[in-house]
């Protein structure tokens, strides 16, 4: 009898946690020990965390992001002076990298998410100049009430270089809504694990209040 009850509060407990799978939830029913995993960002944005910690570093700040640190949207308004993964000449490998709130308008209710904040493909080693630029950087702009939203940097290895002319014009700085980096990999034979990764999180602050303030 005991035995009987138990496994039925396994099952219980088990549907408890598959149904939650793919929910934003907050705290998130993260599993496992990378801080991708752990703050859902797998699986929300990738199936997979990163291989390695990407180095992000905002001036004039000299604000590192640090996987989560709450950063001001006021600090991360221009984009970071350095972005720096483990390749750093150019090999014949390009890379793709993108930066995703998939917390818009909120963690609770994504329905606009992933918004696409940044990306640039067929970069050399480590030369952001050196590749093409899809959709031009974005800060932070979560609205008032939305709490915190999560920004995530990804870097993916490219299976070869992506032919932009016909791309750039699927990508438009007034449309950033609804970009899913996951199905942009599987459609231009990235890897689908991200080479390296980081992030921060931001909420509203006062400086978006600022109607002069323009973030694009
Ligand atoms: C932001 O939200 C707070 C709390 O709801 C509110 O008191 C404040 O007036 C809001 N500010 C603006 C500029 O909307
Ligand atoms: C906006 O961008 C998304 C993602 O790229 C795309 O699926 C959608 O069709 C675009 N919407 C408009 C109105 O262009």
């Amino acid at each position: 009898m005991m035995k009987t009850t138990g496994f039925f509060c396994f099952l219980i407990l088990l549907s408890v946690a598959c149904g939650q799978d793919h929910v934003n939830q907050v705290p998130c029913p993260g599993v496992g020990d990378n801080a991708f995993q752990k703050n859902c960002i797998v699986p929300d944005l990738v199936a997979q965390a990163p291989k390695e910690v990407l180095k992000v570093q905002y001036l004039p700040s000299g604000l590192t992001l640090q996987n989560g640190n709450e950063l001001k949207p006021e600090d991360v308004k221009d984009a970071p002076s350095a972005v720096q993964w483990t390749s750093t000449s150019y090999d014949g490998i390009l890379y793709t990298l993108s930066k995703s709130d998939p917390d818009a308008s909120s963690r609770q209710s994504p329905t606009r998410a992933p918004i696409n904040h940044w990306l640039i493909v067929n970069i050399r080693g480590n030369d952001l100049s050196s590749g093409d630029l899809l959709m031009p950087y974005g800060g932070a702009r979560p609205p008032n009430g939305t709490g915190l939203h999560r920004y995530v940097f990804m870097v993916f290895k490219q299976a070869g270089r992506i032919d932009v002319t016909d791309l750039r014009s699927q990508f438009s700085p007034t449309n950033r809504t609804k970009f899913e980096i996951k199905n942009f990999a599987a459609a231009h034979n990235l890897d689908p694990q991200p080479l390296a990764g980081n992030f921060y999180q931001a909420k509203w602050s006062e400086f978006l209040a600022v109607p002069a303030v323009k973030i694009t």
